[in-house]
């Protein structure tokens, strides 16, 4: 592996990464179809997750699940006892940060004594609805910024992973950073974190290439997980990309392959 900002904290990761890439790749093929779940429809089975290319707890996917429970535990370590807010963020677009984003979360929701909530803030180019297979029928982020009175209930989703919550982006399509530069932005962050003091957060940004996003969402996270591509984002480009973030929030870096 190139490099990894603190490669002597966090032994192994890309290695392991690069080697739930492939694995998960190979189990594209065995079925296109995505089942879609019912709003309160129970727990997703193990083949209904690797369709929406998440781990699960069983041994077929156990590299996959240890590598992004390394990464939970650097976040852990590094937090020391409260719950906090993580902002994940690729380098370039398609390089998998969404992916690592929704399977940190899950990986924080395995933990029974934990909760987590995904909150995809890539308002151009929303994602995780989709990817989990869920209607985002009663709105997301940019609909409660839009219309407080909607309530922040009303826009947090089962996954079918338990304890793991999505808010998806919601209907605007413009450039996301005038809502996240607003105080109202930074309330409902805060509020969903003190809620529950079990509760983690994961903010799920667009690429740091191209847009001002990545950095205004940077100022709401206590962490940021930089995410690569394997083979494509050079080490010029990712080093220019961590220029970005304060070096304290910065937790590391993930060398994810795409196929
Ligand atoms: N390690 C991986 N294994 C399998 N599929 C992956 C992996 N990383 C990304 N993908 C898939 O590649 C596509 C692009 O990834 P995505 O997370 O949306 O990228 P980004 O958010 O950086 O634009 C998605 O369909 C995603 O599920
Ligand atoms: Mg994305």
């Amino acid at each position: 592996m190139t490099m990894n900002i603190e490669d002597d904290k966090m032994p192994g990761i890309s290695e392991v990464l690069e080697a739930a890439a492939h694995s998960l790749e190979m189990r594209k093929s065995s079925s296109q179809s995505i089942a879609r779940m019912h709003e309160h429809g129970g727990s997703l089975a193990p083949v209904q997750l690797e369709q929406r290319r998440m781990i699960h707890r069983e041994e077929s996917v156990r590299p996959q699940a240890d590598a992004f429970r390394e990464i939970r535990t650097r976040l852990l370590a590094m937090a020391g006892q409260q719950n906090f807010v993580t902002l994940v963020v690729a380098v370039s677009p398609r390089s998998g940060g969404s992916f690592v984003a929704r399977n940190l979360a899950a990986a924080f929701a395995f933990d029974e004594a934990k909760t987590s909530l995904l909150i995809d803030c890539n308002v151009r180019y929303p994602s995780q609805h989709k990817a989990m297979g869920i209607e985002a029928t009663r709105g997301g982020l940019t609909d409660l910024m839009d219309h407080p009175a909607i309530g922040v209930e009303s826009i947090l989703y089962h996954t079918g992973v338990p304890h793991l919550r999505l808010i998806p982006a919601g209907s605007a399509r413009e450039s996301g950073s005038e809502y996240f530069t607003s105080f109202r932005m930074r309330t409902v962050i805060d509020s969903l974190r003190s809620r529950y003091a079990d509760r983690y957060l994961f903010l799920d940004g667009p690429a740091i290439k191209g847009a001002p996003d990545a950095r205004i969402l940077a100022d709401l996270a206590d962490f940021v997980v930089v995410v690569a591509g394997y083979g494509k984002d050079t080490p010029g480009a990712i080093n220019q990309a961590l220029t970005h973030f304060e070096p304290s929030k910065l937790a590391g870096v993930v060398f994810n392959q795409v196929q």
